[in-house]
């Protein structure tokens, strides 16, 4: 392991003001978007589109790394080029998803445990061949009747711990996940209690397997009320809350926190990272940044449809909702960027 390799790759992930674009759904979940849009489930779609996506002009301008799939990290692009090859020629870290998904968890009603580390240390170490240099796995954590249960949140935090520190053992720095899903009627004041709880638990259990913060990213979600809460707090006070929770948990060690989207919109997520750069940015140890697939890709996917003839307008799109989210970085986005 090198260290220094590692810290610098974290640093360069968090760095001028990017971000990381995850398009690493597994085959169902992409199928699942892809159905949704009308277009065919078939490994020749996903590959087209995620070449559309690699092959964003100025793509590398706002995105620092790409995180793929098993399927899309062996996949070329039509003229025979591999992807992993077309990433770094445009100046992205490639990286890779590590966990095997997340699973009913026994005895815990409702709750789920990400499976994957089994074997995992062989995987690691074929993509690290292949050409990635950072990882990602992710913990959900529902919120609900009687849950998140203690032995859910501990298994949890458990497992991306051990994760974590096979990463960084065989190269990679790891993109630690613990989400707390927006499902459900809960308030925001419920959402900053677990979030807080989940951080302190994950960080707890990356001290015990002496993982080292200076060479991880944590992507966490924002504190947010539940899509089905009635009382929507605004943009600013999600920003408040959120940088609140995470003074608490996260130590100051590790170099970025790179929220996921988690099913807001495009255009709350990036108002929702701006409103925490303007108001707090100066005052923060570590970058706050993003690492979102849905609030970037959503329109780029809609407006493709497996079309041929779309694949210019809708990177187009993907460039445009990546260039918020930089601006977001450094407080420089507005309403008014999803006019021009
Ligand atoms: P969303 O931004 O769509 O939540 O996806 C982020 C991600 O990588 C989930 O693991």
């Amino acid at each position: 392991m090198n260290m220094q390799e590692l810290i610098k790759t974290a640093k360069t992930l968090v760095s001028g003001h990017k971000g990381l674009l995850a398009m690493d759904e597994s085959n169902p979940t992409c199928n699942k978007r892809f159905a949704a849009a009308g277009i065919p489930q078939t490994e020749k779609f996903r590959r087209s589109y995620r070449e559309l996506i690699i092959t964003t002009p100025g793509l590398g301008e706002c995105i620092s790394g790409l995180i793929l799939y098993d399927e899309t990290i062996r996949q070329q692009k039509k003229d025979g080029t591999s992807f992993v090859k077309a990433i770094t020629d445009a100046g992205i870290i490639p990286g890779i998803k590590v966990d095997a998904g997340a699973k009913d968890m026994a005895g815990h009603l409702g709750e789920k445990i990400t499976e994957g580390l089994d074997g995992l240390r062989d995987r690691l170490r074929e993509y690290f061949q292949i050409g990635a240099r950072f990882a990602k796995w992710r913990a959900v954590i529902a919120i609900g009747n009687g849950i998140p249960s203690r032995g859910c949140i501990e298994a949890n935090a458990h497992a991306l711990a051990r994760y974590a520190a096979l990463c960084q053992e065989t190269g990679f720095v790891p993109i630690v996940e613990p989400e707390v899903l927006m499902d459900g009627d809960h308030s925001l004041e419920q959402c900053f209690e677990v979030t807080e709880e989940v951080l302190r638990t994950v960080f707890s259990q990356l001290y015990k397997q002496r993982v080292i913060l200076e060479g991880m990213i944590l992507k966490p979600n924002m504190v947010l009320p539940g899509l089905a809460c009635s009382k929507q707090e605004s943009v600013d006070e999600v920003a408040d809350v959120t940088v609140e929770c995470l003074l608490r948990a996260v130590p100051a060690a590790i170099p970025g926190i790179a929220f996921l989207s988690g099913g807001q919109s495009g255009e709350l997520a990036s108002a929702r990272l701006n409103a925490m750069n303007v108001r707090f940015k100066s005052r923060l140890p570590w970058e706050l940044a993003f690492s979102f697939a849905r609030a970037i890709q959503q329109p780029a996917l809609e407006i493709w449809h497996g079309e041929e003839s779309n694949i210019l307008p809708a990177q187009q799109a993907l460039y445009h909702r990546a260039s918020c989210n930089r601006a977001a970085r450094h407080g420089e986005y507005s309403a008014a960027m999803e006019k021009s």
